[in-house]
């Protein structure tokens, strides 16, 4: 009997040319350079410019991920964008990226999953895939963040913190008895408990008579605010917890798996959950210092920097896990 698995086929990603370094932030802000590469290891992001969007970005990750797979736009049975920071509030990024593709009537959506949307959006294609329902699923994490925070001193403590970029993977079937490659396991989890300790309050269509005002904004509602401390503390307990419990499902061992590709949302809440599982540093792969932490985009930028660099040869096995609002995290283990 054959069974279907669901293998990741090709990787590609796409930041904005424009860097912008800490000491570019000592302008707009009272911060410093040293604060926030000794907080979160960041030391510069890309923010786009002119008339960037989110689907100019997406379009080029998907573009690169369809040529590294092999593929054309057409052969896409359905795309899946994971998100925050979508174009427009509805509908969204994913259908501008399809009607850049040129698709006409390709099935697409946005998922909200926030930090983990990437990890949520290929448990979804690794289960479209292996159903039978689909045979190609594009799954990408398209964020501009630069647009929605704010860049005073109020704003300091999240502000410093993220970048815009995108990553996408072509989820495909795999058949072949003698290929190994596939997606092994996924586990996702949320906690809707403490949706409030990291969120974007407004717009809101709960507020009335209109989702935003003038007072909302002189308030600064409209930026991101986080507990940092509190989110730091969960991201902790929560990453190992997932990543234990996805590589025991798989029935793997943590030194089985060569390459980790942690959520870059702080540098020390990775070297935290590295130290605590005993991984090796050399085996975990990071690029907070060059781009910040891009929500949905990151872990799928770190996949298509590891394959750029020749690190994803068949065989390999790769755990991704992340942490975000919602709170929401998962992990999901892939071998190549
Ligand atoms: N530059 C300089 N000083 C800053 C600053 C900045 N960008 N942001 C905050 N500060 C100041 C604070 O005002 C505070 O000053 P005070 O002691 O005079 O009150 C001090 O630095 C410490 O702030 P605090 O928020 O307690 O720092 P921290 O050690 O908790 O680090 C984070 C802040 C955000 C780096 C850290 O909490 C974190 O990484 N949390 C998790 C973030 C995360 O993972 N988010 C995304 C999940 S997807």
């Amino acid at each position: 009997m054959t069974t279907r698995r669901a293998r990741i086929a090709g990787t590609g990603f796409h930041v904005p040319e424009r860097v912008v370094t800490n000491h570019d932030l000592e302008a707009l802000m009272d911060t410093s350079d040293e604060w926030i590469q000794q907080r979160s290891g960041v030391v510069e992001r890309r923010y786009c410019s002119g008339d960037e969007t989110p689907a100019d970005l997406a379009l080029r990750a998907t573009e690169q991920a369809l040529e590294s797979a092999g593929l054309e736009p057409r052969d896409l049975d359905c795309i899946l964008l994971a998100t925050l920071s979508s174009q427009h509030e509805f509908p969204g990024t994913s259908f501008f990226l399809q009607k850049r593709l040129g698709l006409e009537d390709t099935p697409c959506m946005d998922l909200r999953a926030q930090c983990s949307g990437f990890l949520y959006g290929l448990t979804t294609a690794n289960a479209l895939v292996r159903s039978g329902q689909y045979n190609r699923v594009l799954v990408v994490g398209c964020e501009v963040h630069s647009t929605g925070i704010d860049l005073t001193t109020e704003g300091r403590d999240v502000a410093v913190l993220f970048g815009d970029g995108a990553g996408a993977v072509v989820v495909e079937a795999n058949e072949d008895p003698d290929d190994a490659a596939g997606i092994l396991e996924c586990r996702i989890h949320a906690q809707g408990e403490f949706a409030e300790k990291l969120w974007l309050e407004f717009p809101s269509s709960g507020h009335k008579p209109v989702r935003i005002d003038a007072e909302v904004m002189a308030q600064k509602r409209h930026f991101p605010r986080m507990e940092g401390r509190f989110v730091f503390k969960h991201a902790v307990t929560r990453m190992p917890e997932v990543l234990r419990q996805t590589l025991s499902s798989a029935s793997l061992k943590l030194e089985d798996v060569d390459l980790f590709l942690f959520h870059q949302a702080n540098l020390r809440i990775n070297e935290y959950v590295a130290g605590q599982l005993e991984i090796p540093a050399e085996k975990c792969l990071s690029n907070i210092q060059r781009y910040g932490n891009c929500s949905a985009a990151s872990i799928p930028i770190l996949l298509a920097e590891a394959a750029a660099e020749g690190q994803l040869t068949p065989g390999t096995l790769v755990c991704m896990t992340a942490f975000g609002s919602g709170f929401s995290w998962g992990s999901v283990v892939a071998r190549f």
